[in-house]
């Protein structure tokens, strides 16, 4: 298996056709406020680069790496039939079994530069104008393809975005695993921390990701406290996806966590809701996974007029697109149809969405003299 980290090569921009092939038939919604919804300035916080690896992708990198899909599933009989199987998720591990099975084809800095490229290409077209990009490196490096591999790809990407995707700026997020041994994320952390990459602007926070029930914060404490004692700064980790808002709670006690990704279930625990709005915590929503991955039955369920009425700052975000059946645009319009929010709904989301974001003041200003422009014209 190859890792070098030189074997960079322009990406390949096709994928966005393949991208949009997906998406469903809703990617338009019908609101009035679809125009304003598209114009809007937007923020991405929440997204997984592995979890935009579109079956096609899949399979065309999986042939050109010469990697072997499993031969026990049906699912990996061809695309269609792997984007069925994506159609009927019952839970977070469900999901996560074929996510992680995804990364198997992504070998070269190449795959992870062209897969990065596409994506921004794809958020830019949806007026995303910051990107904060998680990234797993434990399933890669166990893997044989090394923390610099992946990095010089996504780098690579991140490079030819400021020239070619001017208005955008993008931001890089490891997260460790919890479905791995606790020693490993030292260890990640240790590889990470070597690299100077949080402190040279590559890398601009460290979060947590995978299976959620049963792995309460405590578990992860000393990870982030290491973190913390190296010169970290801006810490994030999922909870309230799956898990109960206890763990949401714990998670803001123990970790230093300035956000929290998902935290859809905090709505449940109305003490929790106070204590985000004063802190100013930002959750970073993800619609369409809650529905896709059974944590809500409807997108109604979703505690979108709680968090607005209480005064919890959130962004809308996209996850794991590939798996879900849509971007950040469609997250946005999905909400819009189920809740019928009004432009100062929105402004409120926009103008949160950017306070919460981890980039300089200076960057928060363009951002927000950019949703200015697009309001002045609906007010
Ligand atoms: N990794 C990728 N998507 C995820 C999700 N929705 N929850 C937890 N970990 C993830
Ligand atoms: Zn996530």
């Amino acid at each position: 298996m190859s890792g070098n980290p030189d074997d960079v090569e322009p990406a390949v921009g096709a994928l966005r056709y393949e991208r949009r092939q997906m998406l469903p038939k809703t990617t338009m919604c019908n609101d009035k406020l679809h125009q304003f919804l598209q114009a809007l300035p937007k923020c991405e916080h929440h997204v997984h680069i592995e979890g935009t690896i579109s079956p096609e992708l899949f399979f065309r990198l999986a042939s050109k790496n010469g990697i072997t899909l499993p031969s026990d599933d049906p699912a990996f009989d061809s695309p269609a039939a792997l984007h069925a199987r994506y159609q009927n998720f019952t839970s977070l591990d469900d999901f996560l079994h074929y996510y992680f099975i995804g990364f198997s084809a992504l070998i070269n800095a190449s795959d992870f530069e062209a897969l990065t490229y596409d994506y921004l290409a794809l958020a830019y077209s949806q007026n995303v104008y910051h990107a904060e990009i998680f990234f797993d490196p434990q399933a890669h490096i166990s893997r044989n393809v090394p923390y610099h591999t992946i990095i010089a790809g996504m780098n690579a990407a991140k490079a030819r975005a400021a020239v070619e995707l001017p208005k955008l700026s993008v931001e890089f997020i490891p997260c460790l695993l919890r479905h791995l041994p606790v020693p490993s994320a030292h260890e990640l952390l240790e590889e990470l921390l070597a690299s100077g990459h949080f402190f040279d602007g590559t890398l601009v926070g460290f979060g947590m990701s995978s299976t959620e029930l049963g792995k309460h914060p405590s578990l992860y404490k000393s990870v982030y406290d290491a973190a913390k004692a190296a010169g970290v700064g801006n810490f994030t980790a999922h909870y309230g996806e799956e898990g109960p808002s206890d763990y949401v709670k714990d998670a803001l006690s123990l970790l230093n966590v300035s956000r929290i990704d998902h935290g859809r279930r905090s709505a449940e625990d109305v003490d929790l809701i106070a204590q985000l709005a004063e802190s100013a915590t930002m959750l970073t929503l993800c619609p369409l996974s809650n529905v896709v991955l059974k944590g809500v039955d409807r997108m109604q369920d979703i505690p979108i007029r709680e968090f607005l009425d209480a005064n919890v700052r959130f962004s809308i975000n996209s996850d794991d697109p590939a798996y879900f059946g849509g971007y950040i645009q469609e997250n946005y319009c999905a909400i819009q149809e189920a809740f019928g929010l009004a432009v100062e709904d929105w402004e409120k989301i926009a103008r949160g969405a950017i306070a919460g974001s981890w980039c300089s003041l200076l960057r928060k200003e363009q951002l927000l003299s950019e949703v200015d422009s697009v309001l002045q014209e609906w007010n």
